[in-house]
């Protein structure tokens, strides 16, 4: 396919060599004359394992030039690739300026220009962008979106220092766009790369990048702030994340990390304040971890943020327990959200097949007996009672019988869903906690 990159700096550099080696005739463009000419004498423009090699192999066979007349770089390709730098401004946003810049130049290229042209977003961009690069085009070339030109987004995942082997072997490949031709020609692009196609929504495109390097940023100082706790207490830190990398059930894991209700029960709240105290005794600063605690307040303070507003005063909870499948109240979320409900004068109706609190002994019935010492006048044991009750209900845990009831009385009750029913999700006032 007949390709020009816009941007020859880092992303850019590695796709024109990559792609070049999958068989592609590239166009590079960059507003720089000595990034130009590097890649017109068979130079890469960046240090990076391979790429030099790369470079010079897609120069020699007449695969790679490189240019600053960006009309001639559209003109002679199919599809536009994007990857142009994303800097952040002095505000901390990120500045869109040069994606603004260079979607004035394709549309420029692309006036005129008889066949169908795919444009593709590559850079890390502001959800929202691959709709604005189609509006500035549209509105310079005269031309039609989805017509005569269309947006890919599909976000870049290499890390620096192993940048080509990452091109060449993403875990996944990500593209978006409301053109079913152009997801057909960057599926042609990569035709060659093993990975996994995810074709999703363009927002999750354009998302996805920011969540990937905020946890990667988040992974490298959580275990940073461990590696001081343990320095402190002479642990060996590498050898205990070492450890605790071996555990691919929890720990290196799709586990916990479903958006959802705060987090409770016997033993995470209590080991997180134990690890805090520890590392508070030796003088040291945690704060990502010192702020886990502050984070999951405000999850259920949303909550009753959200209920507060509602209008409604008649709350149904389903599910108390910490966790679905038992019936240990100890530090319930939902059961802090229940206790400020009560305390601003709602009703609040409950019903939990998994409590009774005849059988509650032990730990748990000391927390409870603390907590809400009348609990049992909030409990139901007839479905039917607790949903004829209740204005709003609360899906604190799945329930089939629930569902088949709402489903059959036609319902039309707010549910608040704080566990992502995909039953419940159909009904006329459901409300999802973070979806
Ligand atoms: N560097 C990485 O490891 C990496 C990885 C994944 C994604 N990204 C994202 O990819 C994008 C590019 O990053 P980078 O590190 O390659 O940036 P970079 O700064 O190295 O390169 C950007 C290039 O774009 C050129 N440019 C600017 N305006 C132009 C225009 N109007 N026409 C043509 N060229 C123009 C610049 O001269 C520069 O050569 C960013 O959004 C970044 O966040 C970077």
């Amino acid at each position: 396919m007949k390709i020009s990159v816009f941007g020859l700096g880092y992303v850019g550099c590695v796709s024109i060599g990559c792609l070049a080696k999958m068989g592609h005739k590239i166009i590079g463009v960059d507003v720089s004359e000595t990034k130009v000419k590097l890649i017109n004498t068979g130079k890469p423009t960046i240090v990076e394992k391979s790429i030099g090699q790369l470079i010079k192999s897609g120069y020699e066979s007449k695969r790679i030039s490189a240019t600053t007349d960006y009309k001639k770089a559209v003109k002679e390709s199919d599809v536009s690739f994007i990857c142009v730098g994303t800097p952040n401004s002095v505000s901390g946003h990120l500045n869109m300026n040069f994606i603004k810049s260079v979607s004035e130049e394709i549309a420029e290229g692309l006036k005129g220009k008889e066949k169908f042209h795919t444009i593709v977003i590559r850079s890390t961009v502001l959800p929202g962008t691959n709709k604005e690069v189609s509006q500035i085009i549209e509105k310079i070339s005269s031309k039609k979106n989805l017509v005569d030109y269309c947006v890919v987004s599909n976000p870049e995942f290499l890390r620096e220092g192993n940048a080509v082997d990452d091109y060449f072997n993403p875990s996944i490949t990500v593209v978006a766009s409301e053109s079913t031709k152009g997801i057909k020609e960057i599926k042609k692009v990569y035709k060659k790369i093993k990975a996994p196609v995810a074709q999703v929504s363009v927002g999750l495109a354009e998302m996805l990048k920011f969540v990937n390097n905020t946890f990667h940023a988040l992974k490298i100082s959580f275990a940073n702030e461990i590696g001081n706790v343990c320095k402190k207490l002479g642990i060996d830190s590498v050898e205990l994340m070492t450890l605790f990398a071996l555990d691919d059930k929890l720990n290196i894991s799709k586990a916990y990390l479903r958006p959802g209700f705060a987090y409770g029960g016997s033993c995470l709240p209590k080991d997180l304040r134990a690890l805090n105290t520890i590392a508070h005794d030796h003088y040291l600063e945690i704060p990502i971890i010192g702020n886990i605690e502050r984070s999951n307040y405000l999850q259920k303070k949303y909550l009753f943020d959200e209920l507060n507003n509602s209008g409604k005063k008649k709350i149904g909870v389903l599910g108390i327990s910490f966790k679905e499948g038992t019936d240990d109240l100890r530090e319930s979320p939902i059961l802090d959200v229940v206790e400020r409900l009560i305390g601003k004068g709602y009703k609040v109706n409950v019903y939990d097949e998994n409590v009774n609190m005849s059988n509650i002994i032990g730990a748990n019935k000391n927390f409870i007996m603390n907590k809400l010492p009348h609990i049992s006048s909030l409990l139901y044991l007839d479905i039917k009672k607790f949903i004829a009750d209740s204005e709003v209900i609360i899906i604190n845990a799945n329930n089939p019988k629930l569902v088949k009831l709402l489903k059959a009385s036609k319902s039309d009750k707010i549910i608040y869903d704080l566990v992502y029913s995909n039953e419940l999700k159909k009904f006329k006032n459901y409300r999802g906690i973070n979806w």
